[in-house]
């Protein structure tokens, strides 16, 4: 018997991922599925979980390397149509679908004149990675304008925490192995001219010193947070690293945070990058940088140095 039988028409076997990345490289999922439906999400986490099929959650593949082997298990992903749903009542409250893009959310209240998420201007991705990564930058993170958080446990068995228990902090949260389907935002009303002109102020800084347009999962790296260390772009930089490659995948001369793919690239060359730039900048530095970017389907050690391999 199939583990997802009576889901039938919403799992589909090997459903190669390479296209719902920003990367646009790796391999598939052994089972994948869009649930319309929070009866359908629900009983296909309680079946795989039955099962023991390991589950995870894809958005708009924008902070993902997926392995070329593809990956084992179910990857789920939200559909903006059921999962999509923005509406804002009063005192600033706007309540948030998971499957809404990040991008979309940030116009959408900009235009209702309300101040606190123009700070995400130029993120891509989704409302609920967003919330699970705590995105952000040097202007600010999702997590400082949320009330609460949606979801459901990867067991099938729906939670609404408030912000105080998501534990936000630096590119991180508890919403890790979880679904999170919705939340509920905080913003102010402020004066819209102002908000554009940050809006506007933000997208050309990013533009300027980052490759939006090239295929990239953004900063591949998160900044040490260590006193008197540099961040990990700059790290990457003065290592000498910009324009190395492996195969098809670059260190982008823009921004030395972000490896880019060119043409036949595959996940490997993107891996193999990764690794170099990790030993060459403890070398140079003595610092060990922790990947910000999500790998799926990988054997840690593929992401390491040899030298680290034994010690990690
Ligand atoms: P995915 O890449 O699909 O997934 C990322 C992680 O979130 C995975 O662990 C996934 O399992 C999990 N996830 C996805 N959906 C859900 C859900 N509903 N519930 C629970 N977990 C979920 N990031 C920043 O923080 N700041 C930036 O300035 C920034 N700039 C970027 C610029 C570029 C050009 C690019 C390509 C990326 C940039 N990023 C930035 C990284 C990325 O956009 C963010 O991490 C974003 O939040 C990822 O959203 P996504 O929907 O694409 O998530
Ligand atoms: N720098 C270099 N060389 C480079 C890149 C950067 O010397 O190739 C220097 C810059 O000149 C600057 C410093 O490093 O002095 C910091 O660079 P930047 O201002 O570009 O910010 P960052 O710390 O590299 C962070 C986030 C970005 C976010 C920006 C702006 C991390 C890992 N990165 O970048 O987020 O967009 O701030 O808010 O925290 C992401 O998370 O994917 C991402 C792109």
């Amino acid at each position: 018997m199939i583990w997802y039988q009576g889901f039938e028409k919403h799992v589909q076997e090997r459903r190669t991922l390479a296209g719902l990345t920003t990367y646009r490289v790796g391999g598939a999922a052994e089972f994948y599925a869009e649930p319309h439906h929070a009866g359908t999400l629900s009983g296909l986490l309680a079946r795989a979980r039955a099962e023991n099929i390991p589950v995870r959650v894809l958005g708009h593949g924008t902070n993902l390397l997926v392995a070329d082997t593809g990956v084992r298990g179910l990857v789920l992903r939200l559909p903006r149509t059921s999962y999509g749903a923005c509406a804002v009542s009063g005192g600033g409250r706007v309540r948030a679908g998971a499957g809404h893009s990040l991008g979309g959310l940030v116009k959408w209240t900009a235009a209702q004149g309300l101040t606190g998420l123009e700070c995400l201007t130029g993120i891509p991705g989704t409302v609920g990675a967003a919330l699970r990564m705590n995105a952000g930058g040097r202007f600010g993170e999702i997590g400082a304008s949320v009330c609460r958080v949606q979801g459901v446990e990867l067991d099938g068995t729906p939670f609404d925490l408030p912000a105080s228990e998501c534990g936000f902090g630096y590119r991180r949260s508890l919403l890790k192995d979880r679904v999170v389907t919705g939340c509920e935002l905080i913003l102010r009303e402020g004066p819209p001219a102002e908000i554009q002109r940050m809006m506007r102020a933000i997208i050309g800084e990013k533009r300027l010193s980052q490759p939006m347009e090239a295929r990239s999962a953004g900063c591949v790296f998160k900044n040490p947070k260590l006193p008197g260390v540099a961040s990990a772009g700059r790290l990457i930089d003065t290592a000498g690293l910009k324009s190395a490659r492996v195969g098809g995948a670059v260190v982008s001369p823009v921004h030395a945070n972000f490896v880019v793919c060119e043409g036949q690239a595959c996940a490997q060359d993107v891996a193999a990058l990764i690794a170099i730039i990790r030993q060459r900048v403890f070398e140079t530095h003595g610092v060990r940088l922790e990947m910000e970017v999500e790998a799926w389907g990988f054997d840690p050690d593929e992401l390491l140095p040899a030298e680290w391999q034994n010690a990690a």
